[in-house]
């Protein structure tokens, strides 16, 4: 048996999730994997029902699980909360607490979707690079201040740090994800002004060393933005830090067409966390209208990456594409001429390409 939790969270989080979760069933009955799924809370669903947005029992049911698969947290109702008890912290505790120091983002071109592109089609077409982010570390949980007075005079500040294991670890996923697809890497930093940057620098170009197969380059950041823009083609591989990653992540995701569509994976030390790069979306949630796409393809990183089931995770990302190319398309991504579908719709169409 696989044990699957699955954690809805808030918004459209629990529409798409239990679509990608039929999904799985209908993978499991036909390649036989054994998958077992149990539900928790977190999010503001969470600290509606327990007054924590990440109940203990949440986090412990994670760590003992195959994987988790997560749809999304946050909405208006709990803006206001004190930090701690916001929804997003479900999300870094979870983050924190499995290790998950890995995250894949591929970043894919549909060409049945290109023409709904805001980038030329010629610029886009082919299109294929995985952005590999680390994210239990950086800015993101360096030490901070919120408010402070000093000399009578208001201030904040975050840190950025890294130590050099922090930076190997995730380093090496970028390597060994380079050489498994078209052997180039990209590291992206700041290394013209953060210390930071140029010990991640040094880090990189140490274990190039061991990778001759592998072609190393390195972008600063702005460029790297840029870059993603003018010339996506020349990305195999991306590493970089938690910060610069969740910036060029959202950046790369309008090259794929809709946010809608991307997966994502979180590798980690205790289990490993597939989940859409979309978020809450509340305003949409509950209508039936969601894209389920990115969670039904972070179901297919789940069965890749942690169960190693690589022909049942192609098969889902066949019938993704197969549904596309048969013109159905939900609101996100609906143009003029083709068939529009819900999320319900999106999710049996899906199972009947499988
Ligand atoms: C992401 C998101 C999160 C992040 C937010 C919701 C805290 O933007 O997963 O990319 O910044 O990591
Ligand atoms: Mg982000």
């Amino acid at each position: 048996m696989k044990k699957i939790i699955v954690i809805p969270g808030d918004g459209i989080g629990k529409e798409v999730t239990a679509s990608a979760v039929e999904v799985l069933k209908k993978i499991d009955a036909k390649f036989n994997l054994g998958l077992e799924f149990e539900e928790r809370d977190a999010g503001g669903t969470a600290y509606d029902k327990f007054g924590e947005p990440l109940p203990a029992e949440t986090l412990d049911a994670c760590k003992a699980a195959d994987a988790v698969l997560f749809g999304a947290v946050g909405g208006k109702q709990w803006d206001n909360l004190p930090v701690d008890k916001r929804p997003e912290k479900a999300l870094f505790g979870l983050r924190k607490g499995l290790g998950l120091y890995g995250n894949l983002r591929p970043v894919k071109v549909y060409d049945a979707l290109i023409d709904g592109s805001p980038l030329k089609p010629e610029l886009v077409s082919g299109s294929d690079l995985l952005i590999v982010r680390e994210l239990v570390g950086g800015i993101y949980f360096g030490p901070r201040r919120e408010a402070e007075i000093v000399d009578g005079v208001e201030r904040a500040y975050d840190t950025e740090i890294y130590s050099v294991p922090e930076i190997e670890r995730i380093v090496k996923l970028g390597f060994d994800s380079a050489r498994k697809r078209r052997k180039k890497l990209t590291s992206v930093d700041k290394a013209n002004v953060l210390a930071s940057s140029r010990l991640w620098r040094r880090v990189v170009n140490d274990m190039a060393k061991n990778y001759p197969d592998v072609e190393v380059n390195h972008l600063y950041v702005d460029n790297a933005a840029m870059q993603l823009a003018v010339n996506p083609k020349q990305f195999d591989v991306i590493v970089t830090g938690n910060m610069f990653g969740d910036i060029l992540s959202d950046e790369a995701s309008v090259i794929g067409g809709s946010i809608g569509l991307m997966p994502s994976a979180s590798i980690g030390e205790l289990t490993s966390f597939y989940e859409p790069i979309h978020g809450s979306a509340p305003d949409i949630a509950g209508k039936n209208i969601a894209n389920p796409m990115g969670t039904i393809l972070s179901a297919a990183m789940l069965l890749r990456y942690s169960l190693n089931a690589e022909n049942a995770a192609q098969a889902i990302e066949a019938a993704v594409d197969k549904t596309l190319a048969d013109g159905y398309r939900t609101a996100d991504i609906y143009q003029d001429g083709f068939k529009k579908i819900g999320t319900k719709e999106a999710t049996e169409i899906i199972c009947a390409r499988l």
